[in-house]
């Protein structure tokens, strides 16, 4: 799950999608394409609406993503164009671009759908991000089951 600053979208997308499938067998993580928030926990408002919803996403801390992750990760989930087209300037081939997906691309596929930055907004931001990547992580468990 990869958004820009790893604090606020793709934290909740790791810890929602890890609640949905079993994950003795499938390795969940998140990271994000700038490195801004390297180490740090993720955003409060994250927290709160992933607790809200019985979530517990506070021991994740923020990482950049790598070039490695495509040896590890056999897909690899964008929140927007933005984090789409760096994470494809990482790609060294076309097996590593097929890893690379529009997250709600899972849940609309006939759509051209992003998940809004909710950093500079208000509360109700993170409850709409927080419904879109419920959908899609419903969508990629029963997928992936
Ligand atoms: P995220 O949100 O990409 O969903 O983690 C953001 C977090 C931090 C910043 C931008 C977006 N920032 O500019 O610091």
């Amino acid at each position: 799950m990869v958004c820009l600053g790893n604090i606020c979208r793709s934290p909740l997308a790791e810890g929602i999608l890890k609640s949905k499938v079993n994950t003795d067998a499938v390795f969940v993580d998140s990271a994000g394409t700038a490195a801004y928030h390297v180490g740090n926990p993720p955003d409060i408002r994250s927290i709160y609406i992933a607790k809200k919803y019985k979530i517990d996403i506070t021991n994740q801390q923020a990482r950049k993503i790598t070039v490695k992750d495509f040896d590890f990760f056999d897909f690899i989930y964008a929140m927007d164009d933005s984090n789409y087209n760096n994470i494809l300037l990482l790609a060294r081939n076309k097996e590593d671009e097929q890893k690379v997906k529009m997250i709600l691309k899972e849940s609309n596929p006939t759509k051209d759908l992003s998940v809004p930055d909710p950093y500079y907004g208000g509360d109700a931001g993170f409850e709409d991000v927080y419904k879109m990547l419920d959908e899609a992580c419903t969508a990629i468990s029963s997928k992936l089951s």
